[in-house]
């Protein structure tokens, strides 16, 4: 974790045709989640999300709200920028491919490539769906008409600029064969290796600027602008053109961009002479019944208002759990609930409530210091142990929910400890020496799950560890203040905190002050729930 780049994480930069939905939550909490967990293990991060401003969609949904191009955008952005910071996302940074620091990367890759001879200008024939402003192959179009709106299609010839990516199609098939970590999971690897049997051919990357405007200038051509993936692509770059942070260690995705990231990407990338990113993760998709939640299919959820009823952390640890990275899920409000009443509200919430109230009973409200060892204690301490290095393999292999249900068997396996040891029987026997051991074991597996589950639910870790009085700040699990308003980087919150937050078993202090709350996560009674 000590090497100089940081883990450079990426989601994709979504489009603003429309609102975030639970889809775009997904995939923006799961870079959180990862660059959540490298940074409370000590590591550099930088955490980049953005939004894609350009082309024909967003031109569309402009026109229709009769609106400019950039006035739409404008308010738009707003709307994922805010829901970001709702949802606790410590991104380090939100570029948009119409600021200025994007548009020169862009217009500077397009110089280099044509310098290095990989692009070429070519006047080509095709069949042309007038209403939805597209291209389409002889092989797409069913029975002469477009395969997206069902109108006829009208042979166009047009001219425009080409990137020579057949010319890389051998170097990618071998690249992808040597680093079995580029593209992941495996399925989706075969997948493109799959797609790279057939011969690749060259991308188109320039629309003429008569039909579509809204785009950045192909720069040795003013007529034409540039396609509006080859302008997205290159924001993981631009945007940390001024640093050493590229190539990045992890692109996450959902597996509709799959083509675009894992070919046109790398090859754009190694025409210019460029470094590939480590990994591209692609994920699977959130569904309602049988079909994406999409956009397009009108079914989406909208976040906020999940937000609102459950609260962010129920929402983050229902995504995060109920999603095996790299499958797809059936997105329903009755499962998380059900998250929600069962291992939120009754095992963790419950745990910490009857741990501070036995504390505050039986302890002055202290974590007693340990008093002997019997096997259950010692067994306890060994799945603490166990657990650590378990939800760290987990996070590390990107599988979140296994980190979460390690945790989670933590938290199980100490309110059978709590039953087995019965504190409330203990204390009147032998008084406050017969129950110390019990009370800080489960109080030291309560701050164990705690700072391992902070990266899916900060707020109520931050929480919980305030209330097991090892933090004094539940700043220190949201990372953006870390730097000062003048950009200087600040020092931990709490000195002694630090240690007490380590994810090792034995470093809850005794003599700490527990300081009792509500609920950590009430239950929630409804009717969907059943
Ligand atoms: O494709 N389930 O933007 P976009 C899971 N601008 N994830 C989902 C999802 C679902 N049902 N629906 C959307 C674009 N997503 C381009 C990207 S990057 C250089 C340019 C997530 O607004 C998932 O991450 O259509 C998917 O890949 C992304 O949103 C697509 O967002
Ligand atoms: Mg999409």
């Amino acid at each position: 974790m000590s090497s100089a780049r940081p883990f450079y994480v990426t989601t994709p930069i979504y489009y603003v045709n429309d609102e975030p939905h639970v889809g775009h939550a997904y995939t923006t909490i799961l870079a959180d989640v990862f660059a959540r967990h490298h940074r409370i293990h000590g590591g550099a991060v930088h955490f980049l999300t953005g939004t894609d401003e350009h082309g024909q969609k967003v031109q569309e949904a402009a026109q229709k709200r009769g609106l400019t191009p950039l006035q739409h955008c404008d308010e738009l952005v707003e709307r994922f920028r805010a829901l970001w910071v709702r949802l606790q996302v410590s991104n380090d940074d939100f570029i948009r491919t119409t600021e200025p620091r994007h548009e020169k990367v862009v217009a500077e890759f397009l110089i280099e490539l044509q310098a290095r001879g990989e692009i070429y200008r070519e006047r080509y024939e095709g069949l042309y769906c007038t209403p939805d402003e597209r291209f389409w192959t002889a092989k797409d179009v069913v029975d002469g008409n477009c395969p997206l709106c069902g109108r006829p299609v009208v042979t166009l010839t047009e001219e425009n600029y080409f990137f020579r990516m057949s010319r890389h199609q051998e170097w990618l098939v071998d690249y992808i064969k040597t680093h079995p970590e580029f593209i992941q999971p495996k399925t989706r690897r075969n997948e493109v290796l799959g797609f790279l049997e057939k011969p690749l051919g060259d991308l188109c990357i320039s629309r003429p600027a008569a039909r579509l405007h809204w785009g950045i200038p192909i720069p040795f051509d003013s007529e034409y602008v540039t396609y509006v993936w080859v302008d997205a692509l290159v924001n993981y770059v631009s945007a940390v053109r001024e640093t050493e942070f590229w190539p990045a260690s992890l692109h996450l995705i959902g597996k509709d961009i799959l083509t675009t990231h894992c070919v046109y990407w790398p090859t754009l990338l190694h025409a210019l002479g460029l470094p590939m990113p480590e990994t591209i993760l692609a994920h699977g998709w959130w569904l309602q019944g049988e079909s994406k939640m999409s956009k397009s299919v009108g079914n989406v959820v909208k976040p906020l208002a999940l937000v609102d009823l459950y609260g962010v952390d129920a929402f983050r640890y229902y995504l995060m759990r109920d999603m095996v990275v790299g499958q797809d899920a059936e997105f329903s409000e009755k499962h998380l609930v059900q998250r929600l009443n069962s291992d939120l509200a009754n095992d963790l919430g419950n745990c910490l409530n009857r741990v501070e109230r036995m504390i505050g009973t039986y302890a002055e409200g202290r974590a007693p210091e340990v008093r002997g060892e019997d096997d259950a204690d010692r067994e306890l301490a060994q799945t603490g142990k166990r657990t650590v290095v378990a939800a760290q393999e987990a996070m590390l292999a990107r599988r979140p929910h296994e980190a979460i249900e390690a945790t989670l068997q933590l938290v199980r396996a100490t309110n059978r400890y709590l039953e087995l040891k019965a504190p409330w029987k203990a204390f009147k026997t032998d008084g406050p020496t017969g129950v110390a051991t019990a009370l800080w074991t489960s109080a030291e597996a309560l701050r164990l799950a705690a700072v391992l589950l902070a990266p899916v639910i900060p707020a109520k870790s931050g929480e919980m560890l305030s209330r097991l009085g090892v933090a004094d700040s539940p700043e220190v699990w949201f990372p953006r203040p870390i730097v000062d308003d003048e950009g200087g980087a600040l020092p931990p919150a709490n000195e002694t905190a630090q240690g007490a937050l380590a994810a090792t078993w034995g470093a809850l202090p005794p003599g700490t002050e527990i300081r009792p709350g509500a609920a950590l996560f009430p239950r929630v009674e409804t009717t969907t729930e059943s």
